[in-house]
């Protein structure tokens, strides 16, 4: 079984095939492609749904040819069509569906609809023989979600975001920095360098007795600290409050080490309450695994405060390789195949949902 992938929820154009298993091996990959419009979106300080959409219609065919070409496959040998159907922009949703709609019915083979967020969470287990039961944490850029995972298709939403997703709050926090898009890389570099204990943010509903997230609250407290240690900026036309140089008390730290101790503390806040979350999620569950999946999870200090969390509790930690965290199509191949193999597929009329939920 073949299956041929693509991802255009946002702004990665990302096309996948992936050779199903035997019973001697496991899925194999034979290509995945991803084209970031991460350089077209910068200098807007976040995704311009427009722009996404044109430059996935510019990369798709593109990407298709090179993804066939590196698999050395013919359009014959590919067994299925998947391509992401939600949540996420319309616009760029509507690509990439449509064209592996349009290869479905030229190739007269089935099509798949995949949930994004399943990709994500099914992400840790890529290449694994079988989903174990899980509690899923999934941070992306548009998603902070705990989900009890008892098998494929098998979902049960425990918390979610009230407001901001985890990273959606650094990307938006490292705009008020004035640091480049998406923030949490740049977050995470100078947090590297940072004493996290410098400023005291909040860790907003960690005894709300819920397992929901808010991370708003952490954004403005980031917001009304900043003039007390630095000066605005005075770039005239700056649309956000970006840093100047310039520091009150040239005695203590250079605008450097006032950026890494921001960058170390937000990180930490986040950290601490998606630890914790995850820890009384575990508990009400009595489950004994946790995943980590989503954008966020390539963040390294998130990943070892994680695993170290769960070695204490006796938990097994899962989480994918970084290049599998960001979006890409090797993971809704992955999702495709797991449906394939329980005979899904999907109807050739079912519309994109922007908004589509994790069920
Ligand atoms: O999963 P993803 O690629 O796209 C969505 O489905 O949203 O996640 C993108 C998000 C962005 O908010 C980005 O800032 C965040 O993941 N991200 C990180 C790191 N790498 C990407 N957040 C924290 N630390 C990182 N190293
Ligand atoms: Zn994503």
């Amino acid at each position: 079984m073949t299956i041929l992938a693509i991802e255009t929820s946002c702004d990665e154009t990302a096309v996948a095939i992936l050779r199903g298993r035997n019973r001697q091996c496991g899925p194999e990959l034979l290509a995945s492609e991803v084209a970031s419009q991460t350089a077209e979106h910068e200098k807007f300080g976040g995704v311009v749904p427009e722009v996404a959409s044109r430059n996935h219609v510019a990369q798709l065919p593109r990407l298709l040819e090179r993804a066939m070409a590196s698999a050395k496959i013919t359009i014959n040998e590919i067994d299925a069509f998947a391509a992401t159907s939600g949540p996420g922009l319309a616009s760029s949703l509507l690509v990439g569906n449509s064209a592996a709609k349009g290869l479905a019915i030229g190739a007269g083979k089935p099509f798949l609809a995949i949930n994004h967020l399943e990709g994500h969470l099914l992400s840790p287990f890529f290449g694994c023989e079988k989903i174990e039961p899980n509690i899923a944490l999934i941070v992306s850029g548009g998603h902070s979600l705990l989900v009890n995972v008892r098998g494929v298709g098998d979902y049960e939403i425990l918390g979610t975001t009230l407001d901001d997703a985890a990273g959606e709050a650094f990307d938006k926090v490292a705009k008020l920095l004035g640091l480049g898009y998406p923030g949490g890389p740049e977050i995470e570099m100078r947090a590297q360098t940072g004493n996290a204990k410098k400023f005291d943010l909040p860790r907003s509903m960690l005894n709300s007795g819920d397992l929901n997230f808010s991370f708003s609250g952490l954004k403005t407290a980031v917001r009304y600290l900043l003039p007390k240690i630095v000066i605005p900026s005075e770039v005239e036309g700056s649309r956000h409050e970006s840093l100047k140089v310039t520091h009150r008390d040239p005695s203590t730290h250079a605008r450097d080490d006032v950026l890494a101790d921001l960058c170390a503390s937000f990180q930490e806040a986040v950290i601490d309450v998606l630890r914790e979350k995850s820890l009384c999620a575990l508990q009400q569950t009595k489950s004994r695994r946790l995943t980590l999946s989503g954008g966020v999870s390539c963040n390294r200090a998130l990943r070892e405060n994680l695993r170290a969390a769960c070695q204490k509790n006796g938990i097994e930690f899962l989480v994918a390789e970084p290049w599998l965290c960001t979006d890409n199509a090797a993971m809704i191949a992955f999702a495709a195949m797991l449906r394939l193999e329980n005979g899904i597929v999907s109807d050739l009329a079912e519309e994109i949902d922007p908004n589509l939920a994790l069920r």
